[in-house]
């Protein structure tokens, strides 16, 4: 009868009951964030007049202690104590005696377990920030460099418009800055303060929320108890932001992968993040980009996982959201070493830029050039010139040459009023240099937008 809810109770908990209510064994990660929630709460009851100096004194240090005593390995987690609360709390009244026993006052586990988790999650909402703005700079190091590399510009994976590297992996950029900015904006929607919240209906007790929301760096206080004590909308805009990321992660990812294969050859990843095959000698695998494809799923599994937890639960506190901690904890992770291994193996790949300006030579990426000439200079309206170009693209298979090395006769066979000016339309990289229309992929306005994202990171 060790409980410290045992008071009703007539006989003791069985232990397979223990081992399959408890959190312990997991939320004690919390255990930060529950001690300085702890402190803070205390810190006003204090001031509210509900506990004396001295007990606040005593709870201070008790605290102090207790999370030295975590922080040396000395502290015994028991699965008996349920979760960290209540393993924190008995292990603090354990040090100082009666003075432990009034830290509950006007607090219950709902709104305790509310504070630390959303605190925890916050936290590593800035962290996954800064690691994806690490990533940006090193990704904007490489697309710095080949802002003139030509690559074959792809939709339905053909060839389609010559395009350059460093415009390629603009597009990820925006992606992730498209990240950062939903990361920050559930960071603003989800600083509120459940402290004072209680179980579910507030405290008869006179507290000063705004006091603890304010020690703890919440920018204000929650509006309804009720809600407060079973909302995990924070958890899930987390798993939500990651699992986007990801899935960007994952896109990016997937062409590492292409592009490390002889058929494309256009990068190769750095020996240090490659791996090798037991049996095949000549193996040089890319297993980062892969597994970052493969995370990306496990992921979704936890944001499906969270979302299912939650559907239907009536209000308030009810103990499946316990189940709410273990995927956050696990993707948060997911998030950081992705962010951090791509990072570096990014900035160790070698971009074969040859390869990539020898693929455009494939494939008739010039075509929309020729109909865009036809348009201009003939005067011809696009469909028609659409047309005939697909008659120059077929003289040109039937040649078994690429439609930027077709020569004049044969264009002016299909049509007489093709001039001698349609070769410069043909040169692939005035084709790509063309594109000069906002946000398109012209060397320019490539310079421009990797402009806009390194000042972006500098604010
Ligand atoms: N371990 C619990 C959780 O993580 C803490 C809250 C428990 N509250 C309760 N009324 N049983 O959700």
């Amino acid at each position: 009868m060790d409980k410290m809810w045992s008071g009703r109770f007539s006989s003791s908990a069985s232990s397979l009951l223990d081992e399959f209510n408890a959190s312990i064994m997991y939320d004690r990660k919390l255990y930060q964030e529950d001690i300085e929630g702890s402190l803070a709460h205390a810190a006003m009851l204090a001031k509210q007049g509900i506990l004396t100096t001295e007990d606040l004194i005593a709870i201070t240090d008790g605290l102090n202690q207790v999370k030295s005593e975590i922080e040396s390995g000395e502290f015994e987690w028991k699965i008996s104590d349920e979760d960290l609360h209540m393993g924190i709390e008995k292990r603090l009244t354990a040090i100082i005696g009666d003075a432990g026993k009034k830290l509950h006052t006007a607090r219950s586990r709902n709104d305790q377990v509310a504070v630390d988790f959303r605190r925890w999650v916050l936290k590593r909402n800035k962290e996954i920030v800064e690691a994806l703005k690490l990533l940006m700079n090193e990704v904007l190091v490489v697309a710095d460099k080949h802002t003139e590399t030509l690559i074959p510009g792809m939709t339905h994976l053909q060839h389609a418009q010559p395009t350059n590297f460093g415009f390629h992996l603009g597009a990820y950029l925006s992606m992730f800055k498209r990240d950062i900015e939903r990361f920050e904006s559930s960071y603003e929607r989800n600083n509120v303060s459940p402290l004072g919240c209680a179980a579910l209906a507030g405290t008869p007790h006179n507290v000063d929320r705004d006091m603890t929301a304010e020690l703890l760096g919440f920018s204000s206080v929650s509006t309804n108890c009720l809600d407060t004590v079973s909302d995990r909308d924070f958890a899930l805009e987390i798993l939500f932001n990651i699992s986007t990321m990801m899935m960007h992660i994952s896109r990016l990812s997937e062409e590492l992968v292409m592009w490390s294969s002889y058929e494309f050859g256009f990068v190769e990843l750095s020996d240090e993040y490659s791996t090798g095959s037991s049996i095949m000698p000549q193996k040089k695998n890319p297993d980062v980009p892969e597994l970052l494809r493969g995370k990306t799923g496990r992921v979704y599994g936890s944001l499906m996982g969270l979302l299912t937890v939650m559907k239907g639960l009536p209000l308030a506190y009810n103990k499946d959201t316990q189940e709410d901690k273990e995927g956050v904890f696990d993707s948060v992770e997911t998030a950081l070493i992705s962010l951090e291994i791509l990072k570096e193996a990014i900035k160790t790949m070698e971009v074969k830029a040859h390869n990539m300006e020898s693929a455009c030579s494939v494939g008739h990426l010039a075509a929309t050039d020729l109909a865009d000439y036809l348009v201009e200079k003939c005067d011809i309206p696009f469909r028609e010139a659409h047309f005939i170009t697909g008659r120059a693209v077929a003289k040109s298979e039937e040649l078994k040459i690429d439609l930027s090395d077709i020569e004049l006769k044969y264009l002016q066979e299909i049509d007489s009023r093709i001039n001698k000016d349609v070769l410069e339309f043909l040169i692939l990289r005035n084709s790509m240099n063309a594109r000069t229309s906002a946000g398109g992929t012209s060397t320019a306005r490539t310079k421009e937008q990797l402009e806009q994202f390194k000042n972006y990171l500098k604010d």
